[in-house]
């Protein structure tokens, strides 16, 4: 029953057929060797005879290919080195690496070479920590890392010929000041990601909103300032204005949901030709966390991930075809929340940073890559975990207490994709915490590794160069220095209102504000027979209070009583006493009291343990 409608579904939103799963092999990358001790000369040549240096066990992050697919982009932290004036002295703090992807080694015979290390002040003044995101340019000769791009002039950073006197750090620089003198910092950027055609960049910061923290997401333009050493970012865009992020609309006494709304929560970057960005967007199904993708041209949305777990870091493949995503789903953490589906996404406007900071544990992720094709999920297709083969004993492929960090890359010839993972240490493990923590299985005791998937029956992709984007986003605004920046907020009047379901049944809403009037803070929704697809009926109710403690601290006070019916049949429930939560959205400890349990077809799932 459950597949003719499925496949009726398929039809009828003309989707085509799902992928067959691919043949896939893993590797492993050396890394530098790992040192869990800070002394000054622990990296002794006892552990690296050729002086290269030693990397603390845990903080490392891989990021692309770069253009001759023969080596990784990594940013890692140097630990025990000795004190200058020991050559050996600048393998020290966080630096910008490149790994052998292949096998081979660089001439001195190490598996990676330290871009960063020996340049000299001189040539970074103003530079930062060259921390998250180390990826390449596709002309091989520039890098970014954090909020800095890394230059070798002419030469490859991959060749001899990049030397550290060649080479330079330059910060880039957001003006904040209408009459900028180009003096301050400028605003602090986080989550950059490069456009293929090397000029153009997404990236993110923080911005207040009424109930905590937002994030306002840009397109821009780098410009080398020669007198400002140092790269702005001019011609830039704003994609998420508060105005444009409305996929709740209020008229009159009638409520809809617009799924076509571009709701940038978080940029992550961009699709492999450049033509779209990716972001993770308001929920188009309650409690769903999902990514998204929007045409810089055009403003048209897609839905990309369905499954009802957690998806946020995603990289897609050189001719936009095919992606993956690291995501929640096989692990059950958030199906207690997010299991039961077709329900509308109303609740959310109080509980959207509930159901992204249950994602993790603190520091234990629960993200695996899956590989999907351009449709995304769809019916009952939900994409291949990459990393499946193993046995699931410590330290295999597929060992579940190694966890995928932001973000998976493909080669441009798209045959390949690197991921990086790290292993859950205390407190995400062990003491307290229920689940046990895992030594080690590498004998110089690193908690990090960079992995390499390849797809072995697919055809090289020609490597195409993308042509220049244009500057001009015709749907978003237009940032002038000395704006204020506001974060977008989904909010609608506190009022009673009336969803009709697109298909069958309407829903009675009731939203409150807190007592300054200054934000949301009660969402009732009772549903009648609800239907948007005409295939699931949702009745019941569910009631949400948000009352934040701090800027990033939220509780919630929740009562949930929903049934669906269908294809598939569930329900939504909280003990009688409801479910009362809270949880830093910068820590993701998770603690409650009271459950809330969904069950699906009689398999129940539940939340999670406290702090685990
Ligand atoms: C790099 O530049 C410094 C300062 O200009 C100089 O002392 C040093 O010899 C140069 N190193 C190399 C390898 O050229
Ligand atoms: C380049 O930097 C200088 C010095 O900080 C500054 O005065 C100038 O406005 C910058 N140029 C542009 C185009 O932003
Ligand atoms: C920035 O945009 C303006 C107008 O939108 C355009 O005239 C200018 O050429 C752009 N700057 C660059 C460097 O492309
Ligand atoms: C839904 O959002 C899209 C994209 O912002 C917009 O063009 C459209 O007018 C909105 N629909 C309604 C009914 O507001
Ligand atoms: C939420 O539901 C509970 C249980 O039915 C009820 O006691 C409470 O009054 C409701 N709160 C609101 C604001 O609707
Ligand atoms: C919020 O409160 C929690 C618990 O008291 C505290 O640990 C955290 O540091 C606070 N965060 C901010 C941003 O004040
Ligand atoms: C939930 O609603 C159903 C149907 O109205 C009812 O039979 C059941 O007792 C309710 N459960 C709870 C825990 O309130
Ligand atoms: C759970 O209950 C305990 C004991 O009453 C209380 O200390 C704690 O703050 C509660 N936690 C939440 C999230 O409500």
């Amino acid at each position: 029953m459950r597949s003719i409608l499925s496949f009726v579904t398929a039809v009828l939103n003309r989707t085509t057929p799902p992928p067959k799963p691919e043949q896939i092999e893993i590797i492993e990358v050396p890394l530098p060797p790992s040192l869990d001790n800070t002394t000054e000369g622990a990296c002794t040549p006892a552990i690296n005879p050729r002086r290269t240096g030693c990397i603390a066990p845990t903080g490392l992050n891989s990021g692309n290919f770069m253009p001759d697919g023969l080596h990784v982009t990594a940013s890692v932290t140097f630990v025990g080195a000795p004190a200058s004036p020991d050559p050996a002295s600048v393998y020290s703090g966080l630096q910008f690496i490149l790994l052998k992807a292949d096998g081979t080694t660089f001439p001195n015979g190490d598996t990676w070479k330290c871009i960063s290390c020996s340049v000299p002040d001189a040539n970074k003044v103003g530079s930062t920590e060259l921390g998250e995101y180390p990826q390449t340019f596709r002309d091989g000769t520039k890098a970014m890392s954090g909020v800095n791009i890394i230059n070798c002039g002419m030469a490859q950073l991959t060749s001899e010929n990049c030397t550290p006197n060649k080479t330079y750090i330059y910060p880039i620089r957001l003006s904040n000041e209408a009459n900028d003198d180009g003096s301050g910092p400028g605003f602090p950027l986080r989550e950059l990601r490069l456009h293929p055609d090397d000029v153009h960049l997404t990236f993110n910061t923080f911005a207040e909103t009424s109930s905590g923290l937002g994030e306002v997401g840009f397109f821009g333009r780098l410009q080398f300032n020669e007198t400002g050493s140092r790269y702005d970012l001019i011609n830039v865009t704003i994609l998420n204005p508060p105005e444009l992020v409305r996929p709740i609309i209020a008229e009159g006494k009638q409520l809809t949901v617009n799924r076509s709304a571009i709701t940038i929560g978080e940029l992550r970057g961009l699709t492999g030709t450049g033509k779209e960005v990716v972001y993770v967007g308001y929920p188009y199904e309650s409690c769903n966390i999902d990514l998204f993708a929007v045409s810089l041209a055009t403003g048209a949305v897609r839905r990309i991930t369905a499954h009802p777990e957690y998806a946020d870091p995603i990289g897609v493949s050189p001719d936009d075809k095919w992606q993956v995503v690291l995501d929640t789903r096989g692990s059950g953490r958030l199906m207690f929340l997010s299991g039961l589906r077709s329900v509308p996404p109303i609740t959310d406007l109080v509980t959207v940073t509930a159901s992204s900071s249950v994602r993790n544990n603190g520091n234990r992720r629960f993200f695996e890559p899956y590989l999907l094709d351009y449709e995304g999920d769809r019916s009952e297709y939900f994409g291949q975990k990459i990393n499946a083969a193993g046995n699931g004993s410590p330290g295999s492929i597929n060992d579940p207490n190694w966890n995928a960090g932001a973000d998976p890359r493909w080669s441009l010839d798209g045959t390949r994709v690197v991921y990086f993972q790290w292993l859950a240490i205390p407190p995400a493990c062990g003491g307290s915490n229920s689940l046990l923590c895992e030594t080690s299985p590498y004998a110089d005791g690193r908690e990090e590794r960079v992995m390499i998937a390849t797809f072995t029956n697919r055809k090289p992709l020609p490597i195409k160069s993308v042509a220049e984007a244009p500057d001009d986003i015709p749907w978003g605004t237009k940032y002038v220095p000395g704006m204020t920046l506001t974060a977008a907020e989904i909010t609608v009047p506190a009022g009673e209102y009336t969803l009709q379901g697109n298909l069958f049944g309407y829903a009675d809403v009731s939203i409150t504000l807190n007592n300054a009037n200054t934000a949301l803070q009660t969402v009732s929704v009772a549903y009648h027979q609800f239907s948007d697809d005409g295939i699931n009926f949702v009745a019941g109710y569910e009631n949400v209070t948000l009352t934040p403690v701090n800027i990033t601290l939220n509780r919630w006070d929740w009562f949930s009583n929903i049934t669906s019916t269908g294809p598939v049949s569930g329900t939504k429930v909280t003990s009688s006493d409801g479910f009362h939560m809270e949880i830093d959205e910068v820590w993701n400890f998770f603690e409650a009291n009271g459950t809330l349990t969904t069950t699906i077809d009689g398999v129940s799932y539940r939340q999670p343990c406290n702090y685990c």
